[in-house]
């Protein structure tokens, strides 16, 4: 017989071809591609073919074993497919497959207990635009005009130049100035947001991260009342044996302006790998609002006086929880997230 009928008698058994078994496909391989089978003799008869045609034959055959090799694999999918349609069909009392219910993200808990406790203590909760302008980011908090935050290093700029470039905030401290536009006094607000600066990403630091920021102003309001409301927090947050000291520190907005640790909650300050072997942890920034805070929006300082904080939600995550990578807040590996199912 003619390679040429031969290749055609091939595609239509193939066509015609019907299983209902998965044998009955692996003869059909055998049948065509084994070792005596129909296509692999005719690749051996190919030797004999003119020099002129084995172009063209060569190509038909190759097509012809590729059509085989789909065939064969087509017929054993929709064999699969009819073998789980029907099991499926048998048996509709078979139980679900159990669904993996999602969890709150490590960071939302610590969001919400950080305001609840401070709901606790009259606080009430402001928020504010992440694509901010110059003037409520550092202008209206005292930054001097060549301080390196207004640098395209450490911020980033949305609609840089002007007098009051766009960019995306660095800290809530603009949802401050904002409260202080538009808020009749006394103040007493807390700030959650994203904050964003040009940094590296690493264990410690990443480009994007939370922050709440807290503010009271009033007549009357003391250092005291400031170490008495961390304090509380720190207490409400690590535990009732939570110990806090104060180290002093530099912010363009607050003066005096302090650093806060916490004793630390694993080892209890006898010294660990977490805490560094100095038995405190460092978790917010703090301070008296500047006068020229005050005045810059609108306060008077001769009657006013106030205290701000601000902290990194990652980093009290990161104590609460032992977290040694702050990436893996980004990632959403489920693997991390999973561990905080039941907390909440
Ligand atoms: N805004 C500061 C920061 O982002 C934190 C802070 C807030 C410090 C209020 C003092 C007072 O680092």
């Amino acid at each position: 017989m003619a390679i040429n009928d031969k290749i055609e008698q091939i595609m239509s058994t193939l066509n015609e071809f019907k299983a209902t078994k998965e044998q009955d496909i692996e003869e059909l391989r055998v049948k065509m591609l084994g070792k005596k089978g129909e296509v692999t003799q005719l690749f051996d008869e190919f030797r004999n073919v003119l020099p002129e045609q084995k172009k063209e034959f060569g190509q038909r055959l190759n097509a012809l074993k590729n059509a085989v090799q789909e065939r064969i694999d087509s017929l054993r999918e929709s064999l699969a497919d009819s073998a789980a349609g029907s099991a499926s069909s048998f048996d509709l009392t078979k139980p679900g497959d159990k669904m993996d219910l999602g969890a709150r993200h490590p960071i939302s808990i610590t969001r919400e207990e950080i305001i609840s406790i401070f709901k606790k203590f009259g606080y009430s909760v402001a928020e504010g635009p992440e694509i901010e302008d110059d003037w409520h980011v550092f202008g209206a908090l005292n930054f001097p005009p060549e301080h390196p935050a207004r640098d395209m290093q450490d911020t980033f700029f949305v609609c840089p130049g002007g007098d009051n470039p766009v960019l995306l905030r660095t800290h809530t401290s603009s949802v401050q100035v904002r409260t202080m536009e538009k808020m009749p006094l006394p103040i007493r607000v807390i700030c959650p947001g994203r904050v964003f600066r040009n940094e590296a990403i690493s264990a410690r630091a990443h480009c994007i991260f939370h922050q709440v920021e807290g503010l009271y102003i009033d007549k009357n309001v003391s250092f005291a009342d400031l170490k008495q409301a961390i304090l509380l927090f720190a207490q409400e947050m690590f535990g009732p044996e939570t110990k806090i000291r104060l180290r002093p520190s530099y912010f363009p907005f607050t003066e005096p302006s302090a650093e806060v640790d916490v004793s630390c909650n694993i080892c209890h300050g006898k010294g660990c790998n977490i805490c560094k072997g100095t038995g405190w942890l460092e978790i917010l920034g703090c301070g008296m609002v500047d006068p020229n805070v005050l005045e810059a929006n609108g306060i008077d300082s001769k009657e006013y006086t106030g205290f701000a904080f601000g902290m990194g939600i990652e980093r009290i995550a990161m104590l609460k929880w032992q977290v040694k990578d702050l990436r893996h807040y980004f990632e959403n590996d489920v693997r991390f997230l999973k561990e905080f199912e039941t907390v909440i």
